[in-house]
């Protein structure tokens, strides 16, 4: 079955509440300072904590991508590059992060696995250095419950991505269930110190970077994060 000829989600499956424009994304604020402090800090142990843990989404997103030879991919938010690896060899690859010290390890992976078809580049992911259109693909990760400005980054994200292209987001987002949320509001402050904000509200979000998602897939275990696909129109 084709991946991308999918009918939009509708609407209100994914913006419940007709505050969802308005509202909110999360409890917690932050500054590029502060997350790039976070993100220092981790560079030596991210692969240990959150590799083997949040993998199966990152294999999941790379098989909804359907990457075709030639296709320009942009990783926003490559940290370390464990996502380098995935990337099939025909395509060229862009990974974009403001941490040197992340990047320093994504340095050292492509050239332990010889990795040749990418460039890495320092940059900040709400206000990207590429003109209009430069992609085929924009992806963000586990990145969009990091940054400042979630919907900044989005709109950031479209604009470099080509009309027709696929702009993928890989996250965890606000329970819907009503404990469960409860509990990420509450700990998203003290989760921000280890690199994200537990309680992104995801219908809020799209409603407000005016994105309309083909598909919505829960992924990794428990499953938790959400693999939201859109095509940019
Ligand atoms: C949770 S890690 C994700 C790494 C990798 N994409 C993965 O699949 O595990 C988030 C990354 O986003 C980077 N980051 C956070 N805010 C950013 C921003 N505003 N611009 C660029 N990179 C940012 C961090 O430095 C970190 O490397």
């Amino acid at each position: 079955m084709p991946l991308f000829d999918r009918k939009p989600v509708p609407h209100d499956e994914v913006v419940s509440g007709s505050d969802a424009a308005t509202r909110a994304l999360s409890v917690t604020a932050v500054e590029n300072d502060f997350v790039e402090g976070v993100y220092d800090k981790l560079a030596t142990v991210y692969d240990l904590v959150f590799g083997p843990t949040l993998h199966p989404g990152r294999l999941r997103a790379i098989q909804r991508m359907n990457i075709q030879p030639g296709e320009r991919v942009l990783e926003v938010g490559v940290g370390t590059g464990i996502n380098l690896p995935l990337y099939p060899k025909l395509c060229s690859v862009t990974g974009i992060d403001f941490s040197g010290s992340m990047l320093e390890k994504a340095r050292e992976r492509a050239a332990r696995k010889d990795i040749r078809n990418m460039r890495l580049l320092q940059m900040d992911a709400a206000d990207l250095k590429f003109a209009d259109d430069s992609f085929d693909i924009v992806y963000a990760p586990y990145l969009i419950s990091v940054v400042p400005d979630p919907v900044r980054v989005a709109q950031e994200m479209r604009r470099v991505c080509r009309r027709g292209g696929r702009i993928i987001i890989l996250n965890h987002f606000l329970s819907p269930s009503r404990q469960l949320s409860r509990l990420e509001r509450l700990i998203s402050p003290f989760t921000i110190h280890v690199g994200f904000k537990s309680d992104l509200d995801l219908p809020a979000f799209l409603a407000q970077a005016e994105l309309h998602p083909v598909s919505i897939e829960k992924v990794n275990v428990p499953r938790l994060w959400s693999l939201v696909t859109c095509v940019k129109d």
